[in-house]
């Protein structure tokens, strides 16, 4: 026998051994059809991957890590040669990063692990977007996504202070200027997040947001946005059609491929690439910590936050853009992503019919990744409205003649294939009443006065 078949055989019965004392397969999730296993379909499983190695990480750095200002004059003070004590916070950080064995891997890795999350994450949401995942009967999925959003890049924003480097700070400062102007939470964080006023009052209570209260409101968020993807199925591939059916029942699962262990493999062969990759680049780039708290060398850095709120420090430096205008207008952002599947009420998902969602959501992007390398490159330089309308208007401008362009070229290519009638889509998500294996209505059903 050789070593596959042998290799594989002794899986097979250690697997089914699992199973039977387990009965894994009544608590996995429901099978999912053969055209699910593209990484595509799973980016949402792989942001569970890097936030669970986020939580391991994490818990392992709490064993070092003090969340205290107190200053010491513990070895690090030496260590770093000034004169000054430095925060406990900082000291323990230090610690980890020079004495703990692999304890620098240990933290660049949960720092670039927390950037890869929220990078993954804002693919799954442009993923969403762009195909129509929203829309009916997935509209609650996509409002507790927008939910898991903002608490993703809260863990990010309590995060950064905690190292308590001068840098961070700053940035926290800043950031906080903005959070306590939002109209109507912002009183009520007020006293929540700044507790007593003192340093120690703050810092303390970013650290229970960090590894306490938004974990656990992201655990919960996560149970019911998985929950919802249960009861729904995989969201099919867009489509044109507005008939087209978009819920997948329990009938449909057979002679489809099981969770356990197929997809559940799936997703961890994924999770485990992304491990090795990110303790590769790690240990290749590791980390260095900038100066603490209260270094008087460091009185004169500048506030930068991390890279993905880049582009609202950037937005506050344009010339009349006052913190309530940038709060404002970033509170309206977010209330159009919450409320985005009852304002695109079509029922077609293909990009090309739905040029206006399109044009927006490009241009959005489009807005983000210039204002984050513009942010990254002269933070705190302040913009003149000339310089604003000739950096951004182009973005939006040019976006909306590709999507007109694209619209109108696809279009009408749609309308010459539905005259001729052949099927997109074979065998996905077929009408009810379709014959097995006839694939979308597109192939089965009269052009309709809608269409095209
Ligand atoms: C911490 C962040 C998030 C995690 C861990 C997460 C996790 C998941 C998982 C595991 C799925 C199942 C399908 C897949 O793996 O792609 C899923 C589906 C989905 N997610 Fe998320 N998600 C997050 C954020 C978001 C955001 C920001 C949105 C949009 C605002 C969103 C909207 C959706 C929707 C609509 C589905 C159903 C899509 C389908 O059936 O293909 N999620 N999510």
């Amino acid at each position: 026998m050789s070593f596959a078949n042998w290799y594989n055989r002794t899986l097979n019965k250690i697997w089914g051994f699992v199973e039977d004392r387990t009965s894994m397969r009544r608590w996995a999730l429901r099978a999912q059809p053969e055209f699910s296993f593209k990484p595509s379909y799973w980016t949402g499983g792989f942001v569970v991957n890097a936030f669970l190695y986020q939580v391991v990480s994490g818990m392992l750095l709490l064993l070092y890590y003090q969340p205290s200002t107190g200053t010491t004059l513990t070895a690090c003070g030496q260590a770093v040669g000034t004169q000054s004590a430095a925060p406990a916070a900082w000291c323990s950080t230090y610690y980890i990063v020079h004495s703990v064995p692999m304890g620098s891997l240990l933290l660049t890795s949960h720092l670039y692990g927390a950037y890869a999350m929220i990078f993954l994450m804002f693919v799954h949401f442009f993923r969403g977007y762009y195909l129509g995942v929203y829309k009916a009967p997935r509209e609650f999925s996509w409002m507790i996504g927008t939910l898991l959003l903002i608490t993703t890049l809260g863990m990010g924003f309590t995060g950064y202070l905690l190292p308590y480097t001068q840098i961070s700070y700053n940035a926290t400062n800043v950031g906080l200027v903005l959070a306590l102007r939002l109209p109507t939470f912002g009183p009520l964080l007020g006293p929540l997040i700044l507790a007593d006023g003192t340093s120690q009052g703050l810092l303390s209570r970013f650290f229970d947001a960090h590894v306490l209260l938004l974990p656990l409101a992201l655990g919960a968020l996560l149970y019911a946005h998985i929950a919802l993807f249960e009861s729904h199925g995989i969201a099919p591939p867009a489509t044109s059609d507005p008939l087209q059916r978009r819920r997948y029942t329990e009938k449909d699962s057979k002679g489809h491929v099981p969770f356990m262990p197929h997809i559940f493999w799936y997703i961890t062969k994924w999770g485990l690439l992304y491990v090795g990759v990110l303790l590769g680049i790690a240990a290749l780039w590791p980390w260095t910590l900038p100066t603490y708290v209260g270094n008087l060398a460091a009185v004169q850095s500048v506030s930068e936050p991390d890279w993905y709120f880049l582009w609202l420090f950037k937005f506050v430096d344009f010339a009349g853009v006052t913190p309530v205008i940038a709060v404002g207008a970033t509170t309206v952002l977010i209330v159009y992503v919450l409320f985005l599947p009852f304002l695109d009420r079509s029922k077609r998902t293909h990009p090309r019919d739905r040029p206006v969602f399109i044009w927006l959501a490009t241009s959005l992007l489009g807005f983000f990744i210039v204002m984050t390398v513009w942010g990254g490159e002269t933070p705190g330089v302040q913009i003149t409205p000339p310089l604003v309308a000739m950096t951004i208007g182009p973005i939006f401008a040019v976006n909306a003649v590709v999507t007109a362009l694209f619209h109108w070229r696809y279009a009408r290519s749609y309308r010459r294939r539905l005259a001729a009638r052949t099927p997109t889509f074979p065998g996905v998500y077929a009408a009810p009443d379709a014959p097995p294996g006839s694939g979308t209505p597109l192939a089965t059903t009269e052009a309709r006065p809608h269409d095209g």
